[in-house]
């Protein structure tokens, strides 16, 4: 089975990273969004993301500023973009990144069920939900996988790939041999709350914002005690203003939906009061912290 043409359906944090990443590893993408302006968003990372990784690509002395510049333009013109998800039909694989919210995600698989064409393979990049759950409503249960990236997708090197008892195996080594050809490693995860990061990962944030709210330490101390004494690449409260703190929010109201008696999932009352005002995190400006762009102000 051979994935040459992707969909990507949703140009948001992931959504651009993960059709970066595909066209990188050589493949025709098209990019799906509900928004014309969250597509021209996109779209405009991807070109930034490109220029900036070949020009790192030079700094290090291993491509010419020629040949780097040409590969960053092929990888770009291999991207195209559509409000209209019919343009999808003759996808060999669909990954979906667009709101973590199960009912929504659900809709647009039996959507897409009806348009792709059947050799098609249809991938989620949910955080937490149950990917069978979406198997089903696609309409094709044995030709669909999870792969989550991470976020940046462009500098992570982790896919997990997300069985479910129904996923056929030739699909789930596609599922994998795409994950490498965009550069990363997959690791395969059952198809359990989080699979392995983030039923590690969330629960740790979670701590880490009940911490701040209760005033044990401030959001700078939390993040260097993590950075400095335990070598975390950056702090949990920061790393909540990277994933946003809506989609954090969306994961932890989930699993307590579902999972009522886990203590680790609990739903922090600073998350809920950040989000009600509107502080999501990096991509709009002003999470836990302001931000510059892709700086702390
Ligand atoms: N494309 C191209 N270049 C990028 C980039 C992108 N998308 N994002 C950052 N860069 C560049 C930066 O601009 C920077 O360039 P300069 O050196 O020229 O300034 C360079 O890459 C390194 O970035 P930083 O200076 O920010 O340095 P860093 O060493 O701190 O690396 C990081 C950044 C890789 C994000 C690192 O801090 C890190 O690994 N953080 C943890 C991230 C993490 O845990 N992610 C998982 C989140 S959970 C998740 O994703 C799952 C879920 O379902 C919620
Ligand atoms: P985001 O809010 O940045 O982007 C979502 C995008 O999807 C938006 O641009 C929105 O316009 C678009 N969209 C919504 N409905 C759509 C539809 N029906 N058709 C086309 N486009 C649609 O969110 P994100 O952070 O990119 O998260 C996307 C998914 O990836 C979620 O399931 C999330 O849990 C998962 N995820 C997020 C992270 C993270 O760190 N943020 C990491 C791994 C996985």
């Amino acid at each position: 089975m051979e994935i040459k043409t992707v969909g990507v359906v949703g140009c948001g944090l992931m959504g651009h990273g993960i059709a970066q990443i595909a066209a990188q590893g050589g493949h025709k993408v098209i990019v799906a969004e509900a928004e014309q302006g969250a597509l021209d968003k996109g779209l405009g990372r991807i070109e930034r993301s490109l220029a900036k990784l070949a020009k790192k690509l030079v700094e290090k002395g291993k491509k010419s500023a020629e040949d780097a510049e040409a590969e960053a333009k092929a990888s770009f013109e291999r991207v195209s973009g559509t409000l209209d998800r019919s343009e999808l039909a003759d996808c060999d694989l669909i990954v979906e990144a667009i709101v973590e919210n199960l009912d929504v995600k659900k809709a647009l698989f039996a959507e897409l069920g009806a348009i792709a064409k059947d050799s098609c393979v249809f991938a989620s990049n949910t955080s937490s939900f149950p990917v069978a759950e979406m198997a089903a409503a696609s309409g094709r249960p044995s030709r669909f996988v999870g792969l989550h990236f991470f976020n940046p997708v462009q500098l992570m090197r982790l896919v997990e790939v997300v069985r479910t008892d129904e996923t056929d195996e030739e699909v789930f080594a596609a599922a994998k041999a795409f994950g490498a050809a965009c550069g990363k490693t997959p690791v395969a995860c059952k198809d359990t709350p989080g699979f392995v990061v983030n039923r590690l990962l969330v629960p740790y944030m979670v701590q880490a914002l009940e911490m701040l709210d209760r005033g044990d330490a401030s959001k700078e101390d939390i993040d260097n005690a993590m950075q400095l004494g335990c070598g975390h690449p950056m702090g949990p409260i920061t790393l909540t203003d990277y994933v946003g703190l809506d989609t954090t929010l969306f994961i932890l109201q989930g699993w307590k939906e579902r999972y009522p008696n886990e203590p680790a999932f609990g739903v922090p009352a600073i998350l809920e009061r950040y989000v009600a005002e509107g502080k999501l995190g990096r991509k709009v400006g002003e999470g836990f912290y302001s931000w510059d762009g892709d700086k702390k102000a």
